[in-house]
């Protein structure tokens, strides 16, 4: 390979030190697609990865799905990539799409993984990248594709290193670019695309592996999507949309499920705001559109407290609202396995609320900020009053009587799980029910674990929201390589034996679950010890895993929270819910005007 010489060798290794993950690179390796050729390079992967299973990985990076979205393509779907003849060098990551460089704090261990490449970024950053122990055309590896996180304006496929899980799993596993922000999420008047560009980057995504992996040794019958946080919430919007139906086979939601407040198509205040933010006129629509378009990517994305992230209902991607997509059952049949951590605000996403902290909260502050959060549930029922909320929240988490102790200490954590019931736990126990009426295969799990390596967090936060991730994509294995210079290597995060147990543990229940629909079906996992068996969800019973280093099967996690969450607190929005639980009232609508139908023809025919 003189071709590739020196020069790409230095881009390699900068990368990798880039990435504060140093590998040894083998060789390379060539593989093709619709496109045209790509070679990534051959890992040996006990450089980068302890205890590794397999000690091949093919890597392949920046293998661009889709045709760069800029000039008149910036704010249009996705378009198919330009072929290209030759080999296209797949070794370095594709660019970040665009979001805003922040200076905030990076705290440790997150921060080793968010920070050190954000200002790798460009417009033309619709790439995937691939990681495969058996690059055979006939291995049929299941295939998992990762979407990251952060909020639908922050993040990338580079940020969290796959190496680890690829080494440790029977999986062939794919990260994704898609579009931030509101180079992702513009609302718009146009036909073809009023919005939702970020989630239509996942569908085309999710094509290109239908249409490639297979040459890379994936299954393209067997792909599952996972994500965390705003890439959890994508899940389940792929899994409520019918322009992913048939391109995903099974789902893992990872502190995240998309019911949240969206926007009527045609409803583009949000654009019309960041026209004028950005000082282009907002009175013509087709001439605001140009503007927008001829603006440089890194202005739209710091404009001034701007933040565009709404997903439309826009007649193709997403029908309906989330809660009425979920009432009705309209979303995939897919396999699902979802859950969130037990303190999903405890640290990380408080860390902007100066309110929260180890002094604890009063009740004056708490009935403060109260009103604020729950924008977010008047959001999701536009037609309801929020006001006729606040009294019941209230209630339901500080002592109705008012007059327990005001123990400072307590009304945090109190105010913190109501932050994680509302965002997150009351969501997933929606999807988990609803999606448990259709003949699919539902796991639902709390992770609950405090990892050792976080002594600098207070101590009244156990899991927090991203700390699963650590542990999902294998991270606990990295290794610290001491430049190289000697075999020397050690780990590189301080977490102990139990912890990496326990992350052999969650790893093999997903990629089991990735593989045959069952994460205790140890055919999909090279994983030997025995696991605590998971329960499959059912709509009754609600079981779930706690999952910790004993983890164990327990019952309707968040009971009667969850049941105000997702009953009591819609019926006083205005919806029109069952006692018994959203689908199951759903059902019996249908039961009961079966019924009357048929006593209705029984009369008819009785005369
Ligand atoms: C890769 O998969 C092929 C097809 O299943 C198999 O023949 C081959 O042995 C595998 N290679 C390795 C290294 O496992
Ligand atoms: C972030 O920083 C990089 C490098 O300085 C720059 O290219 C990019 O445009 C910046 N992004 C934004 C949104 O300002
Ligand atoms: C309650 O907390 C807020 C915010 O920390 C503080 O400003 C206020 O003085 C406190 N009120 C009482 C009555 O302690
Ligand atoms: C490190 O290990 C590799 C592979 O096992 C070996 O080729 C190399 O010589 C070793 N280097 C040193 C400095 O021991
Ligand atoms: C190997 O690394 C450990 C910890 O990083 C260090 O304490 C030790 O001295 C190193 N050993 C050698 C031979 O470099």
């Amino acid at each position: 390979m003189a071709s590739l010489g020196t020069r790409s060798l230095y881009v390699l290794l900068t990368i990798i030190a880039a990435s504060a993950l140093s590998i040894r690179v083998a060789g390379w390796v060539q593989v093709s697609t619709q496109y045209g050729d790509v070679r990534g390079y051959e890992l040996q992967t006990d450089t980068a990865v302890g205890d590794p299973v397999y000690d091949r990985l093919y890597v392949f990076k920046g293998i661009p799905y889709a045709a760069p979205p800029v000039g008149d393509l910036r704010f249009r779907p996705p378009a198919d990539p330009t072929p290209w003849s030759g080999v296209r060098d797949a070794t370095e990551f594709g660019r970040q799409c665009p979001q805003r460089n922040s200076t905030a704090y990076y705290p440790p261990v997150y921060g080793d993984f968010a920070y050190p490449l954000m200002t790798y970024q460009s417009e033309d950053c619709l790439s995937l990248n691939v990681y495969s122990h058996n690059i055979s055309s006939t291995a049929g590896i299941p295939v998992m594709v990762w979407i990251h996180g952060g909020g639908l304006t922050k993040g990338s496929s580079l940020i969290w290193p796959g190496e680890a899980f690829a080494a440790h799993n029977n999986v062939v596993l794919v990260t994704i670019n898609y579009r931030l922000g509101a180079l992702g999420f513009l609302p718009t008047r146009d036909e073809d695309a009023p919005g939702n560009f970020g989630f239509l980057d996942q569908v085309k995504a999710l094509e290109w592996v239908q249409g490639n992996i297979r040459n890379f040794g994936g299954d393209r019958s067997r792909v599952t999507i996972f994500g965390q946080s705003a890439g959890a919430s994508s899940v389940s919007f792929l899994v409520m949309s019918p322009l992913a139906t048939g391109l995903f086979h099974r789902a893992i939601s990872e502190s995240g499920i998309g019911v949240e407040p969206t926007l009527r198509r045609g409803d583009i205040a949000a654009a019309e705001a960041l026209a004028r933010a950005v000082g282009c006129s907002s009175e013509g629509y087709e001439t605001m559109m140009a503007c927008l378009r001829g603006k440089p990517a890194a202005e739209l994305q710091n404009a001034e407290g701007i933040d565009i992230l709404t997903p439309v209902i826009d007649g193709h991607f997403l029908t309906d609202t989330p809660w009425n997509i979920l009432q009705k059952q309209q979303q995939n049949s897919v396999d699902y396995l979802l859950g969130t951590n037990s303190d999903e605000w405890g640290w990380l996403l408080s860390l902007p609320r100066s309110y929260v902290n180890a002094k604890g909260m009063n009740r004056t502050a708490f009935r403060d900020v109260l009103p604020g959060d729950l924008a977010w549930i008047q959001g999701i029922f536009p037609a309801g009053d929020v006001s006729a909320i606040v009294q019941p929240v209230t209630d339901q988490y500080l002592d109705p009587t008012g007059s327990g102790p005001d123990d400072p200490g307590v009304i945090r954590d109190q105010y913190l799980q109501f932050l994680t019931d509302m965002y997150f736990a009351a969501p997933t126990a929606l999807m988990a029910q609803s999606q448990s009426a259709k003949p699919v295969r539902v796991f639902q799990y709390e992770f609950q674990h405090r990892s050792s390596v976080f002594s600098f967090k207070p101590p009244y936060v156990q899991a927090d929201h991203s700390d699963d991730v650590l542990y999902v994509l294998g991270l606990l294995f990295l290794q610290d390589n001491n430049n190289n210079n000697n075999n020397n290597t050690s780990w590189k995060y301080g977490f102990s034996d139990q912890e990496r147990q326990l992350c052999l543990d969650i790893m093999a229940y997903w990629t089991n679950f990735a593989a045959n629909g069952d994460p205790n079906n140890q055919v999909g996992s090279p994983r030997k010890r025995s696991l605590v068996s998971w329960p499959r969800y059912m709509t009754s019973s609600k079981d779930y895993l706690r999952l910790d280093m004993t983890s164990s099967a327990d019952v309707a996690l968040r009971g009667a929270r969850m049941k105000f969450w997702n009953e009591a607190v819609p019926r006083m929005m205005g919806e029109d819910v069952g006692s018994s639980g959203t689908t199951e009232s759903a059902n019996l609508m249908v039961f009961i005007s079966l019924c009357a139908g048929v006593l209705i023809s029984m009369c008819i025919c009785k005369r």
